[in-house]
């Protein structure tokens, strides 16, 4: 897979993708993610971006232009399953949609910046918003993050056991069950006799109802879906 992400603070990408599972799917060839300066297609010699908005009103709007030349360019390279705006007032995004995403080739991800992009934008090149909850952030770099976190581990290959992304909290609509490691009993604390059984249909029988019992004092909403 591979993802293109448009911002104006680049700076904020660069860590987040060179760590830990994501740098495997890097190292693996299973995903390549490439943040782009979208100050390198702002206008006149200061490179302008954003812009005030008409009707009036506070904050500032970025500028159609220079997002439609940068996402031509990449157009103009290959071909996006989908073009996706970061913003609060997007599809919340959850498992369901990581997963769907997980499985696409080419992705282009626009990270929103002041009050937003110019709606032409939206209506012109967009094929997806997402937002990543109901809150407000001061940019979309770091809900991209999130969406290419979220989705770059349940790449096929990536995660070293293909099973794991299986039990995920929220893969069937259930929390994880709780986890424990060694020591088998700390500071008095043990851990619960039938993990240590080495009886493993009835382990998984346990898992299972612990599962469904955080769920149901957590997240009773999932157990209706
Ligand atoms: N940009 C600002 N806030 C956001 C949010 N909650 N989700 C996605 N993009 C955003």
């Amino acid at each position: 897979m591979r993802i293109d992400i448009i911002s104006v603070v680049p700076e904020l990408l660069e860590s987040p993708f060179q760590h830990s599972i994501l740098k495997r799917a890097h190292e693996r060839g299973l995903l390549e993610v490439n943040v782009h300066n979208l100050r390198e297609y702002g206008l006149g010699k200061h490179k302008q971006l954003d812009d005030y908005q008409f009707g009036g009103g506070a904050g500032m709007v970025l500028m159609a232009e220079p997002v439609a030349n940068c996402i031509d360019d990449l157009k103009a390279q290959r071909t996006y399953d989908e073009i996706i705006y970061m913003t609060p007032d997007g599809k919340l995004f959850d498992q369901k949609l990581a997963n769907r995403l997980s499985l696409k080739e080419n992705l282009i991800i626009l990270c929103g910046h002041y009050k937003g992009v110019d709606e032409r934008i939206r209506e012109q090149y967009i094929t997806l918003e997402i937002s990543i909850g109901d809150y407000v952030l001061s940019g979309g770099e770091l809900a991209a993050a999130v969406v290419v976190d979220a989705i770059g581990r349940l790449i096929p290959g990536v995660l070293n056991d293909e099973t794991s992304a299986l039990f995920d909290s929220f893969q069937d609509n259930l929390l994880a069950p709780p986890v424990y490691t060694r020591p088998a009993e700390f500071r008095g604390l043990k851990v619960p006799e039938i993990l240590l059984s080495g009886n493993f249909p009835a382990i998984e029988e346990w898992r299972y109802e612990e599962a469904l019992k955080r769920t149901q004092e957590r997240r009773p909403e999932l157990l209706d879906e």
